[in-house]
C-alpha cells in the first residue's frame, strides 16, 4: 500500500518526504484554507505556494480539488488546474462524485470524470461513501476513488445508525469497495481517505487499499511506540559500558 500525505501544509509535506515513505499528496479546499491561515498566503501567491508543493513531489501525484459544483464549471476548473500544474508534476483533479444534490446535478461528477478520462487527465473521485459509487467511478474511468473512512464512522455514530446502506463503518466501507472492484480488474486505484487514527491505516492495508492518504499527525503516531523509545534508551546506556564497541561504531575506514 502506498502512503500519501493528506495535507496542504508545505512544511508537513517537506518533512514527510524526508522520511522517504510518501509518494503522493492529497489536498482539499478545507486543507488549503488551513495552510492559507498558517502561512498567510495571499490569493496572488496561491499558485506560487502550490508550485512549491510540486517542487517537493516532483513526479508524484498531487490531488487538487475543483470548487465548482456543476458540470461545465468543474470541467473548466479541471482543465485549468491541469494546464497550470502539469508541466511541473502530476496534478490529479479531485472531483466530488455527486457534487450537488440540491441542484439535482447528481451525475455531474461522473460526467466530468469520464470526459477528463477520455482526455487523459488524471482524476480522484472523492467524497465516496458507498461501494456503488466506487463502481460508478471506476466505470467512468476515474484514476483514483477516495472513500472517506472517518466521515463514514462519524456519520453512523452521530446519526446513531446500526449501518449505512449495509455498511457498518469506515473500515467496512473500504472492505466492501475492495470486494466489489477487485474481481473486475479496473485500473482505478482506491485511496483510503479521511483517516483519523492508526487503526484506519492498518485496516486500509489489510483490506488491500492501493493507497492510504494520511494526515501528518497520524504518520508521526505510526512511527512511535513507548517500548521502542524505552529500548533505545537502555541500549544507549549499555553502549556506554563498552567503549570498544562504541569506538567500533564510530570508526571510519575512509
Ligand atoms: O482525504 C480526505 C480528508 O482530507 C478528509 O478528512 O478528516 O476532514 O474527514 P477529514
Amino acid at each position: 500500500m502506498e502512503i500519501w500525505i493528506d495535507t496542504a501544509d508545505i512544511n508537513q509535506i517537506k518533512e514527510a518526504y524526508k522520511w522517504g515513505i510518501v509518494s503522493g499528496v492529497t489536498t482539499n479546499p478545507s486543507l488549503i484554507v488551513k495552510a492559507q491561515k498558517k502561512y498567510g498566503i495571499s490569493d496572488f501567491s496561491m499558485q506560487k505556494y502550490i508550485l512549491s508543493i510540486f517542487e517537493i513531489t516532483k513526479d508524484d501525484p498531487v490531488s487538487l480539488e475543483v470548487t465548482s459544483t456543476d458540470c461545465e464549471g468543474m470541467y473548466n476548473q479541471a482543465k485549468n488546474l491541469h494546464q497550470t500544474f502539469s508541466e511541473y508534476g502530476k496534478p490529479v483533479i479531485k472531483i466530488p462524485i455527486n457534487p450537488s444534490e440540491e441542484n439535482k446535478a447528481n451525475y455531474d461528477g461522473l460526467i466530468v470524470t469520464s470526459r477528463l478520462a477520455k482526455e487523459g487527465i488524471l482524476t480522484n473521485v472523492t467524497l465516496g461513501f458507498t461501494p456503488e459509487q466506487a463502481l460508478l467511478a471506476a466505470r467512468a474511468g476515474a484514476t483514483y476513488f477516495s472513500p472517506f473512512l472517518g466521515r463514514e464512522d462519524d456519520y453512523i455514530k452521530n446519526k446513531e445508525l446500526k449501518h449505512d446502506n449495509g455498511i457498518t463503518g469506515g473500515a467496512d466501507l473500504l472492505e466492501n469497495i475492495m470486494d466489489v472492484l477487485n474481481p473486475y480488474g479496473f485500473s482505478t486505484k482506491v485511496i483510503s481517505a479521511s483517516i483519523r487514527d492508526i487503526s484506519h491505516v492498518r485496516n486500509s492495508a489489510k483490506a488491500g487499499a492501493h493507497i492510504a492518504t494520511i494526515p501528518f499527525k497520524i504518520l508521526e503516531e505510526m512511527a512511535k511506540h513507548e517500548k521502542t523509545a524505552e529500548g533505545v534508551k537502555l541500549f544507549v546506556e549499555d553502549s556506554r559500558k563498552v567503549p570498544e564497541y562504541e569506538a567500533l561504531c564510530n570508526y571510519s575506514s575512509s
